[in-house]
């Protein structure tokens, strides 16, 4: 059951789901999938989703390392609902550790659906670590500011 946080903002309160977007995670990425991102039963491919989740996972940490990273692992990749055509895709990092070279962040990804009867599923979540790396794709340290 995805967990519950703060409300849609300008959302009217008498037709939100119990589902809501979550407030204490970064809101890094948005987007709509489209007809030839679906398969052949109108479900969107879970490849294109983990390209939108490795994309949005990477804004934190590219912040944090000012300069070159790399996706070095990706884990805890779970599919919890299939996404369709039209949803409004929300991504939300949150930084969960820092280390001398590496940052892994959470990603949860939630759909917003039917907006004449707004539905709020969160549908995928993911782990993802992501490297600094120097101009020869070494790891490098992280800057410390
Ligand atoms: C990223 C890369 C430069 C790291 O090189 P490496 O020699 O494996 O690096 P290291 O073993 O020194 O590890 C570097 C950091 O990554 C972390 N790391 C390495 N493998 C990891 C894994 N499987 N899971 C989580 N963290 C990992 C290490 O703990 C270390 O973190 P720290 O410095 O904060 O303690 C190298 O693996 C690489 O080029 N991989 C390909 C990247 C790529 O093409 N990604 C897809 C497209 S972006």
């Amino acid at each position: 059951m995805p967990e519950t946080s703060s409300p849609l903002p300008h959302a009217d309160p008498q037709h939100l789901s119990p589902v809501t977007l979550p407030g204490d995670r970064q809101l890094v990425l948005r987007v709509m999938p489209m007809p030839a991102d679906a398969n052949g039963n109108g479900d969107i491919f879970g490849g294109w989703i983990m390209a939108q989740v490795d994309l949005a996972g990477a804004v934190l940490p590219a912040r944090i390392a000012k300069g070159r990273i790399a996706t070095v692992a990706v884990n805890q990749f779970v599919f919890k609902q299939p996404v369709s055509v039209g949803d409004l895709l929300s991504f939300y990092a949150k930084v969960e550790r820092i280390g001398t070279t590496s940052i892994t962040v959470h990603v949860e990804v939630y759909a917003e659906r039917n907006p004449a009867n707004l539905q709020v599923v969160k549908v995928t979540e993911a782990n993802l670590t992501y490297v600094a790396i120097d101009m020869q794709g070494q790891p490098r340290k992280l800057p410390k500011d």
